[in-house]
């Protein structure tokens, strides 16, 4: 019998339910921007991440010694936050040692969808490092795309299919999952230039008429690289 394992791909964290297993790594992902804003704000020396349903809750902790609390809502800053979800806001920041209580429109929301499963968050900063992670492991895997609103978006299901492509060319994995394979076409299809490919995709146009398409160069391929993989401990994401 094959020792191989398992991996899937979800388009949006509202369909999760239909994935959930309780045994399979979770490896969630939200490319524009909250992931990418994860591994930017622990490589920045954040020390932990909480990442809550709703702006109230993050409120909570304003003012509080050693937080800080960033929101975004259909890809704009919030009044009263620290910060919005920004990878920039990150760079350079006072944000050494802080705990950071951050809430978006999706990415938050898939991370609390899976939260009954070992989660791990990914970006394109860490995409090697997750991968290396995931191929020590050896578990099956669920690469959760958090999707807009409910919906399908596309730079979270091409990046599932660089990280699938990635893990199955191990051999270690095998999968028949027509997500995963239609996430695989699409980043074949992207021809390496994902900025290029995604011009018209609904949120890079979103950020672009905010005046964010820095934020999505970054993103799509960032300049630097992290070993850092935040995993979900209870309520915080910490440093694996
Ligand atoms: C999200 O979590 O929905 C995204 O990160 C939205 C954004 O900040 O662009």
């Amino acid at each position: 019998m094959s020792d191989k394992k398992n991996i899937q791909v979800c388009f949006t964290a509202d369909q999760f339910s239909k994935y959930s297993d309780g045994k399979s790594t979770v490896v969630v992902v939200d490319v524009l921007r909250a992931t990418s804003v994860i591994s930017t704000a622990f490589m920045e020396g954040v020390k932990a991440i909480i990442p809550v349903q709703n702006l109230d809750e993050a409120l909570s902790f304003k003012g509080k010694e050693g937080y800080i609390i960033a929101a975004e809502r259909n890809a704009k800053p919030i009044e009263g936050f620290d910060y919005g979800n920004s990878p920039f806001h990150y760079i350079n920041a006072d944000v050494i040692g802080k705990t950071l209580v951050l809430t978006t429109t999706n990415g938050t929301k898939a991370i609390y969808n899976a939260k009954d499963h070992k989660v791990i968050t990914a970006s394109y900063i860490n995409i090697d490092a997750v991968a290396n992670h995931l191929l020590d492991e050896h578990n099956n895997i669920i690469i959760l795309c958090s999707g807009w609103k409910g919906v399908f978006n596309l730079e979270d299901p091409i990046f599932a299919g660089s990280l699938a492509t990635l893990l199955l060319s191990s051999g270690k994995y095998d999968s028949n999952c027509d997500s995963l394979f239609a996430s695989r076409q699409l980043m074949n299809n992207s021809n390496g230039n994902i900025f290029k490919f995604l011009s018209e995709s609904s949120h890079r146009k979103r950020l672009k008429s905010l005046n964010m398409e820095n934020d999505t160069r970054f993103c799509l391929a960032p300049p630097v690289k992290s070993t850092i993989i935040p995993i979900l401990e209870g309520s915080k994401l910490v440093i694996l």
